[in-house]
């Protein structure tokens, strides 16, 4: 039993339905593995990819997990829609929602647009990214991927280096991890860390080489120039000096350390590529466990027919 009808965030997600939609998600990642790499198991779905903002890894991600589950699958594109016409929001959402869909996927510049959502349509909705508010499919891929490599998330250090203010990866990252007992750090520029941080349960240091000798994983986000002011970050060059995870820093830490980046990254400022190509890095397969973590969530919402009983 998954009681969801929606998958908006990881705030308040019970810690048993994390590790659900994660050993779904093992599951899965067989199927991927396999010659043919496609299961039955929602034949007869429709699912509307509906994009306003731009994303590589998200969106195709999300596409290859609904044709790998044999879901009908169209993809919405704001720049190309009649958006651009005037149509607001929510007659854009009933509209397609009268072609008879089941579910919407949505990414959206603004914080909680997905929960919006779900006030104007009956179909399904997973929030793909909504503004600096959550990126809960994500942060499921980020605890998937720390699964596999450590067998296990809880008890481990895990630090979140970066522009923490800006970052629905972030807040996504800590209200998964912190339910399922990691110990997190966040580390950052102090003007990019919001300041009641701590009440969500992580510690916060600026110092970037104590950061890197405590934890076991680091995942590292990159200045998200685009929802910033100008001035918050004077340069990338000093940017990469005082926080950067450069081979330097890597090369003074004795032991190994898993280098983790949801993307898209900017060599040479928040990770040197030295770091971002080394063995150390499990970036590429945070990539391959976000098709698996998609196909679980989209599974554990459509594939089942009883009620669901929880809006969250
Ligand atoms: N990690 C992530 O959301 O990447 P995209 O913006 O490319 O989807």
């Amino acid at each position: 039993m998954f009681g969801h009808k929606h998958f908006l965030g990881l705030e308040n997600f019970p810690r048993e339905d994390i590790q659900k939609i994660i050993d779904t998600a093992f599951e899965f990642k067989d199927v991927l593995n396999r010659p043919i790499k496609k299961v039955p198991s929602l034949q007869g779905v429709t699912i509307v990819n509906l994009f306003f903002e731009n994303s590589t890894r998200t969106r195709i991600s999300f596409e290859l997990a609904q044709k790998r589950l044999s879901a009908d699958t169209v993809n919405f594109s704001a720049s190309t829609s009649s958006l651009k016409k005037g149509e607001s929001f929510k007659d854009t959402a009933q509209n397609i929602e009268a072609m008879k869909i089941d579910a919407v996927v949505m990414r959206h510049p603004a914080p909680g647009s997905s929960k919006h959502l779900t006030e104007f349509i009956d179909a399904k909705v997973v929030n793909a990214g909504d503004g600096t508010h959550e990126h809960p499919t994500q942060a499921i891929l980020d605890m998937m991927s720390i699964q596999e490599k450590f067998g296990k998330i809880k008890d481990l250090n895990i630090a979140i280096i970066g522009d923490i203010n800006h970052s629905r990866v972030a807040r996504s990252n800590i209200y998964g991890l912190i339910s399922m007992g990691a110990n997190v750090t966040v580390c950052g520029p102090a003007n990019l860390i919001p300041e009641n941080i701590s009440n969500l349960g992580v510690k916060v240091n600026y110092n970037i080489d104590e950061v890197i000798e405590w934890a076991d994983a680091v995942n590292i986000l990159r200045i998200q120039r685009e929802r910033m002011g100008i001035g918050l970050v004077p340069s990338n060059r000093e940017y990469r000096r005082l926080f950067g995870v450069t081979s330097e820093r890597i090369n003074r830490r004795k032991k190994e350390l898993v280098i983790m980046h949801p993307g898209p990254i900017n060599r040479g400022v928040e990770i040197d590529s030295q770091v971002a190509d080394s063995d150390q890095a499990i970036i590429l397969d945070q990539v391959l466990n976000g098709v698996a973590s998609r196909m679980s969530i989209l599974y554990l919402l459509l594939g089942h027919k009883e009620e669901s009983t929880n809006e969250g």
